[in-house]
C-alpha cells in the first residue's frame, strides 16, 4: 500500500485527484479541480459512480505512474518545483495542513472525496472582467448580446441544470465544503438543501465555506450558518484597492464590500473571514497596496484569517503581456514591499505574483496575439462599463495606444 501522503511529500502527486471534488451544477461537470481540462463525467450520473470511472481511474494511475495527465497540463510548468506558486503546490499544501485525507488515502484504493468545491448556479448580480458567463448570469447576459465579447467566452445553454440529488451519497468523507456561485448570497435554498443532505451523510464535516463577493447580505442564510455546529468561513472576493476593486468587479463596490464585512465581523464574531484575490495583469501591480488597505482592516478590529492567489489563466489577461519596463516596476514594488501585517497566505499571494510576471508560468506563446486581444476586450468592456482603463492603470498606456 502507497500513502497519499508519501507521494505528496516527494511531489510526484497531485492530491486534489485522490480527495476534492469540483462540482458544477450549472455546467454538470464533476472535475478534480477548476483548472481541469479533460471531461471526468456528468454530476448528473451520480458523484459516486463518476468518482470511481475509467477516466478517475486512469487519471490517478497517470499520477502515480509519474506522468502529466492531459487534463493537468495547465500546472504543467510547476509540477516538480515546490517553490514555485501552483494549484497543485497550494492545494498539496493546504490538504496536508488541514486534512485527514491526505493521511488517511492509500493511491491504491481510493476514498470518497473530502474535500467538495460546489457552483450551485450562476446567478450572479455581477459581471467582474476575469469571469465567465458559466460562473455569472450577468456576464452571461451582456456576453450573449455583443459580438466582440463572444469572441472570448464559452456560452452554453443550460438546458442540462442538475438536481442535487445527484450528490447523494457522496458526502460520507466530507470534512470541507465550499460554496461558490454565481454568487452565494443569492440562493439560500440550493444550499440549504446540500448542507441538510452533507449534515445526514458525514460524521467528519469540519468546515463550510461560503465564496462571495460580499456586495449583499443574505441574512436568513448568515443565521442558518451560524446555528450550525460548525466552523464557517466566508471567502471574500476582492481584487485590489478600491479604484483596482472596482473597476474589475463590474458592479462591485468597495464600500459596500467593506460596510458588509464590518456588519458581519460584529453580528458573527465567530465566522472566520478569509480573502480571495485574483492574480492577473489587472491586480498584479496593486497586490501590495491590497495587502496595506486589509492591515488597515485588522487594524480597525477585523480580523482576517487569510489571503488565496487566484492566478487567472486567460492568455490575454496574463501578466505576460505587459511590456518589460511596466514588470520591472511592479517587480521593484513588490520586492521592496515591507510586509508589516503578514496576514496568513501574504507571501504565497506576492510569490505568485513575482512568479507570474518573470514569465514562470508562462502560458502565452504568441504574446502579440494575446495583447491585441487584451487590448479588443477591454476597450468594448470600457465602452459597457463606461470606463477608461488607462484612466486606472495609466501604465497601460504604453502598449493601448
Ligand atoms: C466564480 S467566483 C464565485 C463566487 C462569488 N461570486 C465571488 O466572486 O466570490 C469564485 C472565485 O473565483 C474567482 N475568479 C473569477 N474569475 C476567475 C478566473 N478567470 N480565474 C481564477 N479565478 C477567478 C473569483 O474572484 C472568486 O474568488
Ligand atoms: S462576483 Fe463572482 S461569479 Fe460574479 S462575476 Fe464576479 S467572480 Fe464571477
Amino acid at each position: 500500500m502507497t500513502k497519499l501522503i508519501k507521494l505528496i511529500d516527494e511531489q510526484k502527486i497531485c492530491g486534489m485527484v485522490f480527495g476534492n471534488a469540483d462540482i458544477d451544477l450549472p455546467k454538470n461537470r464533476l472535475n478534480p479541480c477548476c483548472l481541469y481540462k479533460d471531461f471526468s463525467g456528468k454530476v448528473s450520473d451520480g458523484v459516486t459512480n463518476v468518482w470511481f470511472n475509467e477516466h478517475y481511474k486512469n487519471l490517478r494511475q497517470q499520477w502515480i505512474d509519474n506522468k502529466l495527465p492531459t487534463g493537468c497540463t495547465l500546472c504543467k510548468e510547476t509540477n516538480t518545483d515546490p517553490n514555485i506558486f501552483s494549484l497543485k503546490n497550494q492545494k498539496n499544501k493546504l490538504f496536508k495542513d488541514k486534512f485527514d485525507f491526505i493521511y488517511n488515502t492509500d493511491v491504491e484504493s481510493p476514498q470518497l472525496p473530502s474535500v467538495f468545491n460546489i457552483h450551485t448556479t450562476n446567478t450572479c448580480n455581477l459581471a467582474c472582467r476575469m469571469c465567465n458567463p458559466v460562473d455569472s448570469s450577468l456576464l452571461d447576459s451582456i456576453v450573449r448580446k455583443n459580438d466582440i465579447l463572444r469572441d472570448y467566452f464559452y456560452v452554453p445553454d443550460y438546458k442540462n441544470k442538475v438536481n442535487v440529488e445527484s450528490l447523494r451519497g457522496s458526502f460520507k468523507n466530507a470534512e470541507f465544503v465550499s460554496f461558490l456561485g454565481g454568487e452565494p448570497m443569492l440562493q439560500e435554498a440550493n444550499i440549504e438543501e446540500i448542507i441538510k443532505m452533507i449534515q445526514e451523510e458525514s460524521t467528519n464535516l469540519k468546515l463550510i465555506n461560503i465564496t462571495t463577493n460580499m456586495t449583499i447580505l443574505n441574512h436568513e442564510l448568515l443565521k442558518k450558518l451560524s446555528d450550525l455546529d460548525k466552523t464557517v468561513m466566508l471567502s471574500i472576493s476582492i481584487d485590489g484597492p478600491k479604484k483596482i476593486h472596482d473597476y474589475i468587479r463590474y458592479k462591485g463596490k468597495w464600500d459596500t464590500i467593506i460596510e458588509n464585512i464590518k456588519f458581519v465581523s460584529s453580528n458573527y464574531p465567530n465566522f472566520k473571514l478569509s480573502i480571495n484575490t485574483t492574480v492577473s495583469v489587472l491586480t498584479v501591480g496593486y497586490i501590495t497596496d491590497l495587502l496595506d488597505e486589509l492591515g488597515n482592516l485588522q487594524n480597525q478590529g477585523i480580523k482576517i484569517i487569510k489571503i488565496m492567489p487566484f492566478p487567472v489563466v486567460k492568455t490575454y489577461l496574463h501578466c505576460d503581456i505587459l511590456p518589460k519596463s511596466v514588470k520591472e516596476t511592479y517587480l521593484q514594488k513588490i520586492n521592496t514591499y515591507e510586509n508589516v501585517f503578514n496576514i496568513r497566505g501574504s507571501d504565497s499571494l506576492l510569490r505568485a505574483s513575482t512568479d507570474l510576471l518573470n514569465g514562470s508560468n508562462n502560458h502565452s506563446p504568441d504574446i502579440h496575439r494575446s495583447i491585441d486581444d487584451f487590448v479588443r476586450f477591454i476597450n468594448e468592456f470600457d465602452r459597457i462599463a463606461g470606463t477608461k482603463t488607462t484612466d486606472v492603470y495609466p501604465e497601460f498606456k504604453a502598449f493601448m495606444n
